[in-house]
């Protein structure tokens, strides 16, 4: 058992209405944070009064972006337990996108033990409504105060909270996807597999001309060839093309290695669906579309959930997928999903802790 320390906070805030909820607003009362430092590794783990932090102008982290984040969720299940999903894949995909970021790795127990003891505080922030749940986001900065571009040798760990409901406006109606071949988030060798700020920043700009045009997210494409499909704004993507599942694979490592992602593909291979992560190409999309072959798009993501797709447009050919509804498939993934994490299924995987 490690010594987390725990200052309470004297002035909690009102809880909001669990069915008012927007995301990412509304944040609980308390954090919990962590020091590293050379000489005493990550120490003096305590949860303390959410509220600003003081960190002078020159840290590194506002110059050269060494910043590493992750997204879970908590839920209140059908029993009126708080749970969480796939908690220690989400710690173990910190310390990998950490050492890619130059940043040390984390205890990943310590962790755990850390967010389960600032969950038990805020257990009252958990919202009860159907489709909210608690975020959970754990990040982590480069705090030395130096102008110099190296690794920090200091950096802080936080863990916030914030009550949340869907992700998009739309809800769960289905989103449109503007396909850039203009920008690009990830290369090969690059950021794309970790949860660095920096890949969300590289992201802005895009999304922006895509809103500008009247659509919610940007479509991806590879760096080297502008054609294979990576990922949708914040999200995994999948097609349902003839019967078969298919989404790209990881392997190139520009893609985020979504947790959600993985367990709609474990979900739909212990349901017998045929599941291919392989290259897809966006011709290839387009093509099943005018064959009639293209049956459903969704993003998945621990933001999102399951979301579908009701229309691409790539270079103005615009298609519209399943009539701009969700589709069986996605809508099958998405109960099962939030099935097992509200506890309404079993958890044959164990995913729920
Ligand atoms: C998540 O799905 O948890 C994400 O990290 C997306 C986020 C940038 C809102």
């Amino acid at each position: 058992m490690s010594n987390i320390q725990f200052i309470r906070n004297q002035n909690p805030k009102p809880k909001p209405k669990s069915d008012e909820l927007k995301f990412g607003t509304i944040f609980t009362d308390h954090m919990f944070v962590m020091d590293y430092s050379v000489e005493k590794g990550w120490h003096d783990p305590r949860i303390v009064p959410y509220g600003p932090i003081s960190l002078e102008p020159s840290t590194m982290v506002f110059h050269y972006g060494q910043a590493i984040f992750e997204g879970l969720k908590a839920y209140r299940n059908i029993k009126g337990e708080v749970v969480t999903f796939r908690p220690m894949d989400n710690i173990a995909r910190l310390n990998r996108s950490a050492e890619r970021l130059c940043i040390p790795q984390v205890d990943q127990e310590l962790l755990w033990e850390g967010l389960k003891m600032l969950l038990e505080i805020e257990k009252d922030w958990v919202p009860a409504a159907e489709g909210t749940a608690l975020y959970i986001r754990p990040f982590i900065i480069a705090t030395d105060p130096y102008l110099g571009v190296r690794p920090s040798h200091t950096y802080k760990l936080f863990i916030i909270l914030s009550p949340v409901g869907a992700y998009y406006t739309e809800g769960f109606k289905p989103v449109k996807i503007y396909v850039t071949d203009k920008y690009v988030r990830a290369a090969r060798g690059g950021l794309g597999y970790t949860k660095a700020a920096a890949n969300y920043a590289a992201s802005l700009y895009a999304a922006e001309e895509a809103k500008k045009k009247g659509y919610t997210q940007v479509l991806w494409l590879d760096a080297c060839h502008h054609r294979y499909v990576e990922e949708v704004g914040t999200m995994n993507i999948f097609f349902k093309i003839d019967g078969v599942v298919v989404t790209p694979s990881l392997e190139g490592g520009s893609i985020l290695p979504g947790i959600t992602r993985d367990s709609v593909i474990t979900l739909a291979r212990s349901m017998g669906y045929k599941v291919e992560e392989r290259l897809i190409s966006i011709e290839e999309v387009f093509e099943a579309h005018e064959k009639g072959k293209l049956e459903e798009v969704f993003g998945t993501g621990t933001a999102a959930v399951i979301s579908p797709v009701g229309e691409l447009n790539w270079n103005d050919r615009v298609i519209k997928i399943n009539d701009g509804q969700m589709g069986e498939f996605s809508k099958l993934m998405y109960d099962k999903l939030t099935g097992i994490q509200y506890g309404r299924e079993e958890d044959k995987f164990n995913w729920v802790k």
